[in-house]
Order: structure tokens, then sequence, then C-alpha cells
């Protein structure tokens, strides 16, 4: 009787590949991010520390990141605009140097970083302070040099992150922009505390919803299948649906090879729908209702032109089935939540895409986990 020993295999706790455990990790990485910072309606971020004084200095905020971290940044943009009025620019961080942004010590740079390590993330944040911002970081690991250099940190407690695709840290990174949004509203007072405590109390049931949308992992492997031969695909939406829109193609093209492109659904019309052809996949996120109608009839452009439309909206809504070949439901909350959740069938699609077209899921070709030149 011989047992053979697989360290690795063992480290991936029965899965196939790193990627589908830590997608499959995402509640539990959701709930230790938000645990022990949301106390009675309101938001405790221990290592940031920043006064109404201070907050009340900051004129801008830029939020600066790379890749993955880049589209939380993206959605970080419309809370932070949203919730504490304050303008934001989000920067890829080897463009921001180079374009000459305005920092002064009226501005706040937040940058996120899984690693902490990312060259170009480091240099924008050593060059923000040097020019004396104030600088929160937003990252996974603790002792990473971005967390030893900001002035304020926001660990992401999504734990070691194996697979090049980020999942479980980008959610968490998600989550770090609800808290970071939350917290800057709160010191501000730019938010009534009842509506703080609304979105708080949505936020906690995240984690169990988020593992709803998982138990749905068949359907949407099913659905992966007829992306094995395609090339091309669109991923569309308005606002913050647009955002998670480009995660999804991200994902989509760094693990499976497909050539894919996230487009703003108003945008679509101007130029790129002339690539839409019969049965090019477009997968067209709708949860955001205060664009809700204007994405549907973005959906019905694409419709005419014979695609096939994968939508992805709430549960309960029984309208877009009607416009669409497919729909991929998530529960229901507040819109600003919304990413949280449907990033998760994006990045099972991208795996189950990945797998049926033989990639090498955690190691895609040409990529690394962590990019340290510039
Ligand atoms: C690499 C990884 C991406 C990641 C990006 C930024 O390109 O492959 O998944 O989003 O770096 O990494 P960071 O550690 O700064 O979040």
């Amino acid at each position: 009787f011989d047992v053979k020993w697989d360290a690795v295999a063992a480290e991936k706790g029965g899965y196939e590949h790193f990627m589908l455990k830590e997608i499959h990790e995402q509640p539990k990485a959701l709930r230790d991010t938000m645990l022990g910072r949301l106390k009675d309606g309101s938001v405790v971020l221990e290592e940031v520390d920043l006064t109404l004084e201070q907050l009340a200095r900051i004129n801008k905020v830029y939020i600066v990141a790379c890749g993955t971290a880049w589209h939380a940044g993206l959605v970080g943009k419309t809370l932070i605009e949203r919730w504490a009025h304050l303008p934001v620019e989000v920067d890829i961080a080897s463009e921001f140097r180079y374009r000459g942004p305005i920092i002064d010590d009226h501005t706040l740079v937040i940058v996120i970083s899984q690693s902490g390590e990312t060259a170009d993330t480091l240099a924008a944040l050593r060059e923000a302070k040097n020019r004396g911002a104030r600088v929160v970081a937003v990252t996974n690991v603790v002792g990473s040099t971005v967390s030893r250099e900001a002035h304020d940190v926001i660990f992401t407690w999504a734990g070691p992150e194996i697979a090049v695709a980020s999942t479980k840290a980008y959610i968490t990174q998600l989550e770090g922009m609800v808290m970071l949004g939350l917290y800057l509203a709160q010191v501000k007072g730019t938010l009534p505390q009842e509506k703080i405590g609304e979105i708080i109390t949505a936020l906690k049931l995240i984690p169990e919803q988020a593992q709803e949308v998982l138990n749905q992992e068949d359907l949407i492997k099913e659905l992966a299948q007829s992306f094995v031969k395609v090339e091309d695909a669109f991923f569309i939406g308005r606002s913050l649906d647009w955002a998670v829109a480009m995660e999804g193609a991200l994902k989509l093209k760094e693990i499976s090879y497909i050539h894919a492109e996230a487009y703003a659904a108003g945008e679509l019309k101007h130029g790129t729908l002339a690539l839409v052809t019969e049965e090019t996949p477009v997968i067209a996120l709708a949860t955001q209702r205060d664009v809700y109608d204007k994405t549907i009839s973005n959906v019905k452009e694409v419709k005419a032109r014979d695609a096939r439309v994968i939508g992805l909206t709430y549960k309960g809504n029984t309208n877009m089935a009607k416009s669409v070949d497919h729909v991929i439901y998530v529960p229901e909350t507040i819109d600003e939540l919304a990413p949280l959740l449907t990033v998760i069938p994006l990045q099972l699609l991208s795996y189950y895409v990945s797998v049926a077209r033989g990639c090498d899921v955690d190691k895609p070709r040409n990529l690394a986990k962590s990019v340290t030149v510039e």
C-alpha cells in the first residue's frame, strides 16, 4: 500500500486549480475583511487615521493601481464620489507619473495592490509622498513595501493568492473600497448615519449572497462550453456594471486567451458595434437601477445584430430574459454593492472556458503574479 503525497495537490484542497479554490474562498475572504470593521452602524478602520481637519483639506483623490487592482479602483471612484463628495481620478500606475498629475498636500492618493510590491504602483506611491500627498494603501500582504511606506493602510484579508489571475484579492479590494468610501463619508458627514447603517447592513449579507452565486456553478460551467471556439467576446454595462465588465473581460483574456473587450454600453454604437456579428457572445451586466432601461436598449442594439447575449442581473428581474438568450441572476442588493456579486459568475465563466480550451489556468502564458519591473 503506497500513498503518494503530492504537496501541491494538498494545497489545492481538493480543487483542480488554485483559481477555482480561490474563487470558492471568496465568501470567507469577504467575511474576514469586514471582521471587526463594521461596528454599531459605522466603519472602523484601525490603520487609517484621517481626521475631519485633515479631510477638510483634501480637494482631490487619485486612485492608482495596475491590472485587476486598477479595476477595483474604478469601482472605488464611483463610491467615493457618490458617498464622500470628493472628485476622484483613477490612474494606471505606469501612466500616472508621466502625465504630470497635480499633486500637493491637498491630495489624497489611494494605491491598491494585492502584493504590495508592484514596481509601478510603488513608484507612484513614492512620487505622491514626495509631493506632499497623503497616501492610503489597500493591500493583501502584511509587511509588503506598499504597506510599510503608505501613511495609512487597509489590509484585505483574502489570504495568499496563488493563481496568477486575481479573484479573491479583487473582491476584497472592492470591499476595501466600499469601507473606505463609507469611512470618508462618515468623517466628512456627507451621508446620513441612517444611510451608512443601511449600506453596512447590506454589506454584512454579501458573504452569504456570494455563496449563493457560487452555488450556480453548474449552470455557468454549461454556458462556458459554448465559448470553446469563440475568438472574440464583448462585455457591456453602464456605471459600476461597466467597471465589473472590464474585470470580466480581463479574466477571459488572461486565462482563456480569448480576445475580450469591455465597453460602456452606451458607447458601443460609436464604433465597436461594427464588430458584433451573428453569434458574437456579449455579456451584458444590468444591475444599476438608475441606468437599467438605457442598458436594456443597448442590449437590444446588439441583439438586433444577432449577437448571442448573456444577461447578468438581480434575481427577481423578469424583464431581462425577454431581451437576451440566457440570464445569470445574482441576489438583490444595493447597487453600490452589486460588483461584489456580479464578478463571481464572470470569474467562473472564464475559469470553465479556460479549462474547456485546455489552457494553463493557474499559470497563463507570458504573465506573472507580481510584476516588479517598470
Ligand atoms: C500582475 C498580476 C495581476 C495583478 C497586477 C497588479 O499583472 O498578474 O493579476 O492585478 O499584477 O498586481 P498587484 O499585486 O499590485 O495587485
